[in-house]
């Protein structure tokens, strides 16, 4: 694995590598456009440099190893192409092909937990929506008709409402849809019921141990049956905890209860365990609570001896879980694993919200390091709060900490992500978000200005769109509003839209420019491209750079 050097491209620290986080640039510049809205002098002034250094590349769809070119893109693939440079078929697609071919239900996993629902209980913990970011419905109802054709007598669900990755106040249809679905399993002679639940960003689904006691309200909830809020009917308890006005996302905790007030699907020892998401960063936490005997992060009250399985192993270096129903993407030699055997030295940074996807997405779903002697990682410790009450987040600290290592001269690559154009942007409060992507480029600013100083290369680039559209349109692409009340319908979720890349720097040779013959070139294109700018030829088996 050795890298050789460019033949154009000096070897001249240092390179810094920045990601816009959902910042995307959209077809649509209109007032709901929160990208275009902003006062980004920054941004607007490498765009103005023209296609010679500032172009966009495709971050959704097939481009970064999803289904279809419906699917938007997200952090996890987008961070996944953007460190291994490589088009990979992502968790998504893995498990439409497991279900397809019926893998998913002879493999080791499915053996593993077989006569655990054969004889006991099978719950299925979930993030219930269409989005296809962490999960799908369709792939959930699959697993659950895979179990009941083999002998699931009692089912139970903990379904975690979205209104993230889908619009907010779907929540609802898709309760209808899995209490029809579980109704019709009666049939077959299996009791399936849903058990517990709540909204994603209030319980179980945290990442990047920002906040555990999410987890531990879930696990309260789908565990011990024990939750503030107790219902008779899972969509009685939407209805209920939403009037106040409450987001899909935020609905709190709650548990189903029988006549008697009896929750009617507590985990117990020899249940079997499914968590039904794809995606890791959101359920590593939950995973840990099910799959680890010494576990100190809150207190579990009780820990049911399970037979816990994910959908997919979410933690490759810790084997996390130990069995798993699909087997997932194999990321292997990502630009930090050729950069590392080469003795180069990276510095990444993104606050808390963000810093697995700069470090574990970009290292290919790595949790360790390659060579820690020449990794550093540093986190910024996100607030928890609604981001649209603190849409600057932590991105001031953010730049203090990659300028700080910029000027050290330590690094061969600085790597920075900034959150908040994402963390914003998926609150669906537009003004938040405006003022989320005018931080972020003044940010930009910063680091672009040390750069030039110290006589370095940059590349800004982002993961996938976002901010860059905050209303839910017609097919004509016109605005949505609310009938009852006439107001805008927020869009909370990602985009299609493509994202820029901008290069450039004094030690960058006048005569680099990117390539006019990759009209389609998506993230993965830009592995090559930072690897060049770091004086190096990009590894052939990279998709290839976008400089000429
Ligand atoms: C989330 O987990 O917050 C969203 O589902 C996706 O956002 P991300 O892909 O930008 O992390
Ligand atoms: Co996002």
């Amino acid at each position: 694995m050795e890298l050789r050097a460019h033949g154009t491209i000096p070897r001249k620290k240092p390179v810094l590598v920045c990601v816009l986080d959902g910042w995307g640039e959209n077809a649509i510049e209109d007032e709901h456009n929160a990208v275009h809205v902003a006062k980004t002098p920054t941004m607007d002034g490498l765009k103005a440099r023209g296609p010679s250094r500032y172009r966009t590349v495709k971050a959704h769809g097939t481009a970064v190893g999803l289904p279809t070119d419906a699917d938007m893109g997200n952090s996890e693939v987008g961070h996944n192409a953007l460190g291994a440079g490589k088009v990979i078929a992502q968790g998504a697609s893995l498990v439409d092909i497991a279900l397809e071919t019926k893998n998913a239900f002879s493999d080791a996993g499915w053996s593993y937990i077989k006569p655990a629902f054969a004889n006991n209980t099978l719950h299925i913990i979930a993030l219930l929506s269409d989005g296809g970011v962490h999960s799908r419905t369709d792939q959930i109802f699959g697993m659950m008709r895979g179990a009941v054709a083999d002998g699931c007598k009692r089912l139970r669900v903990h379904p975690l409402t979205d209104g993230r990755d889908v619009a907010d106040g779907t929540c609802h249809e898709y309760m209808e849809k899995l209490v029809a679905e579980l109704d019709s399993y009666a049939a077959q002679g299996c009791d399936a019921k849903v058990a517990s639940g709540g909204g994603r960003m209030a319980v179980t689904m945290d990442r990047y141990e920002a906040d555990w006691a999410m987890v531990e309200r879930g696990w309260r909830a789908h565990v011990l049956g024990d939750a503030p809020n107790k219902f008779t009917c899972p969509k009685e308890a939407l209805k209920e905890l939403k009037k106040d006005g409450t987001t899909d996302q935020y609905i709190a905790p709650f548990v189903i209860v029988d006549e008697a007030g009896k929750a009617v699907g507590t985990i117990e020892d020899d249940d079997a365990v499914v968590i039904g998401n794809f995606r890791a960063d959101r359920v590593v936490e939950i995973s840990k609570a099910f799959e680890y005997v010494d576990f100190n992060e809150f207190d579990r009250v009780r820990f049911p001896k399970t037979k816990f399985v994910g959908l997919m192993q979410y933690d490759g270096d810790l084997k996390l879980p130990a069995n798993y129903l699909v087997p997932p993407p194999l990321i292997e030699r990502t630009s930090g694993e050729w950069l590392a055997k080469n003795g180069l030295k990276t510095f990444a940074c993104s606050e808390t919200q963000k810093f697995g996807h700069v470090t574990f997405f970009w290292n290919g779903n790595r949790s360790g390091y390659f060579n820690e002697a020449l990794e550093t990682y540093v986190e910024i410790p996100s607030d928890n709060v609604p981001f649209n009450q603190a849409p600057l987040m932590k991105a001031r600290e953010i730049t203090a900490a990659g300028k700080e290592a910029l000027l050290s001269g330590k690094y061969d690559v600085v790597r920075v992500n900034y959150a908040n154009p994402d963390m914003v942007g998926h609150t669906g409060d537009m003004k938040a978000t405006v003022a989320a992507c005018e931080e972020c480029d003044a940010c930009v600013k910063e680091l672009l200005d040390l750069v030039e100083e110290l006589g370095g290369m940059f590349l800004v680039t982002a993961d996938h769109g976002n901010a860059d559209d905050m209303v839910q349109r017609d097919k004509k692409g016109n605005a949505l509003t609310d009938k009852a009340t006439g107001a805008l319908l927020p869009l909370t979720s990602h985009t299609l839209a493509p994202v820029p890349v901008a290069i450039g720097g004094p030690a960058l040779p006048e005569s680099v420019k990117f390539r006019d013959d990759l009209p389609d070139a998506g993230l993965a294109n830009v592995t090559a491209t930072y690897i060049n700018l770091m004086g190096f030829q990009a590894p052939a088996e990279m998709e290839p750079s976008l400089i000429a």
